[in-house]
């Protein structure tokens, strides 16, 4: 496979992410921009990103009503990003209109379950009774079926969900760990090589390699650890 690594770009200044980005650009295989960089920098850092050569996940996952979700889905395949995301729980016609904006040849849509900081009592207090696997299961079938070709899950959901979803759907999957690193606030880890195994497309890696001592040797090593 080509090469499977996001390397997400959180830090607060373009500035810093420029100079990360080109040191680690041969390394990886797509960069994220979330809400810090993006909020700070503009779509100008998407452009300058872009600029490297490397393919760019714009991370702000939209949830809103159809028509403004389509709007800004559209503005985003205008700067040229490769994939976006949007919360599952917007609803199916949310979905089915981010996905048309992207159209065939647009960013890939991926769809937000739950948020992986949430757990039993976070959902029943929004009057959801199913257990956060059920309800992973739940948007995600919901999510491709109203067309979405990829979905963020955590490492642990990625073989569930490999056993229910069709195929060809795309799973990008944060909380990855080399062996050895420290985890911080991710509480269910994997390493690279586990989650390529389980059913990983794409793996968002920001801590072992942004906060690394090099982070280009960083990325190298975990780009030849999937052999
Ligand atoms: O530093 P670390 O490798 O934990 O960064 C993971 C990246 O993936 C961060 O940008 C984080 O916001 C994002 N992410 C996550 N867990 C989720 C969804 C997104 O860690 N469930």
């Amino acid at each position: 496979m080509s090469n499977p690594i996001i390397a997400a770009l959180d830090v607060p200044t373009a500035n810093e992410a420029l100079t990360l980005a080109k040191a680690i650009a041969p390394a990886v295989g797509a960069f994220k921009i979330g809400k810090e960089l993006f909020v700070a920098e503009g779509p100008d850092i998407v452009r300058r990103v872009r600029d490297t050569g490397a393919a760019v996940f714009l991370d702000l996952k939209f949830h809103d009503i159809p028509n403004t979700v389509a709007k800004a889905v559209t503005s985003a395949a205008h700067q040229d990003v490769q994939m976006l995301t949007v919360h599952a729980s917007g609803g199916t016609a949310m979905l089915r209109a981010a996905q048309e904006a992207a159209g065939g040849n647009g960013p890939l849509v991926l769809g937000v379950t739950v948020l992986t900081s949430m757990d039993q009592q976070d959902l029943n207090e929004l009057g959801i009774q199913k257990t956060p696997a059920e309800q992973v299961r739940h948007l995600a079938q919901l999510a491709t079926a109203a067309g979405l070709r990829g979905l963020v899950c955590s490492p642990q959901e990625i073989a569930p969900l490999r056993g229910v979803l069709p195929a060809e759907v795309q799973l990008v999957t944060p909380g990855i760990r080399p062996a050895g690193i420290a985890s911080g606030d991710q509480k269910r880890v994997m390493t690279p090589a586990d989650a390529i195994t389980a059913g990983a497309d794409w793996l968002v890696i920001g801590r072992p390699i942004y906060a690394a001592e090099n982070p280009r040797e960083a990325a190298e090593a975990i780009r030849e650890s999937l052999g």
